[in-house]
């Protein structure tokens, strides 16, 4: 197998994971993603009044849920794109249920391949889906080719270290070579796990990828790139700073808020 078909095979097998996955959600669990977004943007003090008109890139849509979020927040036009086919379909199926169709426009693409110009979008978004690529800093580099200058991205991977990668490996290098993936999920289904948490925790066990990196690392990315006002921001559900955190989460979730400097 050369590189390309390699990283085919990779994106192939991602995309059936997350077939299953995304397919499962119900309405009711969406919503409360979508309103996630919002709660979360107040917790960090980011003004929400500036989607407003915007053109917004959600890298890696899944669902939908921040298409819909941000097409809520009056963005002029929200792509997505998802490696999915079926998270493409239900992503479209989320937005036109809520009435966002025509402002939206969802695509199955990698992010390795953005079909969108150099330097087109206000607003890229690109959570929890690098880390499955065999080239993530590629990815961010065709992030940062669509953006303009003066744009904002949020970007967010699984930091480094911590018990619970410990734990997570454990499993996925043992019981989930033996267990095939359907039939793990099914098990969780017959046990009563809700489709978010199936989702939450079934991927980092089976999917061909899951990097980790550090705070520092991704820093570097963005000022290397011309990025400015890097911001940190966390979770309600742990704080990496706390020793304590640290020993479980590791670098925890190492979300970024950034502004392409203006040139
Ligand atoms: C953890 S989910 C996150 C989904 C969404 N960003 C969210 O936060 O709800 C990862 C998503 O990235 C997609 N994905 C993985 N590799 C990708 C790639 N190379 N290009 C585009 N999408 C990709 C998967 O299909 C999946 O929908």
């Amino acid at each position: 197998m050369n590189e390309v078909e390699k990283i085919d095979s990779i994106e192939h097998e991602t995309g059936a994971i997350y077939d299953h996955l995304f397919t499962a959600y119900s309405d009711k669990l969406f919503d409360e993603s979508v309103e996630l977004f919002f709660k979360r943007h107040k917790m960090w003090n980011i003004d929400l009044d500036w989607f407003r008109d915007k053109v917004c890139l959600d890298a890696g849509c899944g669902g939908g849920r921040f298409v819909v979020a941000l097409s809520r927040l009056g963005a002029k036009k929200v792509y997505g794109v998802d490696i999915s086919k079926d998270a493409v379909r239900v992503a479209r199926g989320r937005v036109a249920e809520r009435g966002f169709a025509d402002r939206t426009e969802i695509k199955n693409a990698s992010v390795l391949e953005i079909p969108l110009e150099d330097n087109s979008v206000d607003y890229v978004v690109c959570s929890g889906v690098i880390l499955l690529s065999p080239e993530p800093y590629k990815a961010f580099l065709e992030l940062n080719r669509v953006l303009k200058s003066g744009g904002k991205m949020f970007l967010s991977v699984y930091g480094k270290g911590g018990l619970k990668w410990l734990a997570n490996d454990l499993f996925r290098y043992t019981i989930c070579k033996i267990i095939p993936f359907g039939a793990m999920e099914k098990i969780w289904q017959f046990a009563g796990v809700p489709a978010n948490k199936r989702y939450n925790m079934l991927d980092n066990l089976y999917t061909p990828l899951t990097k980790r990196f550090t705070e520092k690392e991704i820093r570097q990315w963005f000022t290397d790139n011309g990025y400015t006002d890097l911001r940190r921001v966390k979770f309600e559900r742990y704080d990496y700073e706390t020793l304590g955190s640290r020993i479980v989460h590791g670098e925890g979730w190492i979300q970024i808020y950034a502004d392409k400097i203006i040139r």
